[in-house]
């Protein structure tokens, strides 16, 4: 897909605030500091519209770029970043919670876990949820960059025995750094909008 416009259009943390025209969402989850601005603005190719940080907590409410208006790309805040207050952390679960259950427009969910690390136990609790919602989701190793291009696969395998030992969902590694494999990301996204 060729993105020409890609715009930010609304920082939301109640769902009045939700964009109302009915285009379809792709919406990025996974724990905090995983890479869910920088997926976003690595295949819109724009170095900064979503606004990332080597600290994590950065993405603190639901944030809504327009992708051409053909879809959005919604950018959760990550969960499980420690140094956010008890108070901070229940907050930004309610958003999120709030979001993908209510969501009619979400067409795809982009499951982002580090390819480096064993899921984490909020990890297996997202899944479990995202497997209970039925929306369609697909899960990317993301930071692919930071392993042996041979190794790769296995390293994806890995991850997919854990969380989905039947096999049957799609696990597919992801690069924002070096910009890889975004091909067959970007094949499931046009199939779900
Ligand atoms: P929160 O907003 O805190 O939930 O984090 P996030 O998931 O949006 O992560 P963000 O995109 O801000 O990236 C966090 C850090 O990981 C930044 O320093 C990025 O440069 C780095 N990063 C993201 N994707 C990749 C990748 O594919 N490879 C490598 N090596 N680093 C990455
Ligand atoms: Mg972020």
């Amino acid at each position: 897909m060729i993105v020409k416009n890609p715009r930010f259009e609304i920082s939301a943390v109640k769902p009045s605030q939700y964009p109302k025209n009915g285009l379809p969402e792709i919406v990025l989850v996974g724990k905090s500091n995983v890479g869910k601005s920088s997926f976003i603005n690595c295949m819109i190719n724009r170095k900064k519209l979503a606004r990332t940080s080597s600290e994590p907590g950065k993405t603190r409410q639901i944030n809504f770029y327009n992708i051409d208006d053909n879809f959005y790309f919604v950018d959760l805040p990550g969960y499980g970043y420690s140094k956010m207050s008890k108070v901070e952390q229940e907050q930004v679960g309610n958003f999120i919670e709030e979001y993908l259950f209510n969501r009619q427009e979400i067409s795809l969910i982009i499951f982002l876990v580090d390819i480096r690390h064993e899921p984490t136990a909020n990890d297996k609790l997202m899944y479990d949820y995202v497997i209970r919602s039925k929306l369609p989701f697909i899960v990317l190793a993301n930071k692919a960059d930071k392993i042996a291009p041979t190794k790769v696969n296995n390293y994806v395998l890995d991850i997919q025995k854990i969380l989905n030992p039947i096999g049957d969902n799609i696990f597919l590694p992801f690069s924002s750094e070096k910009k890889i494999y975004s091909e067959a990301v970007w094949n499931e996204i046009e199939k779900s909008i």
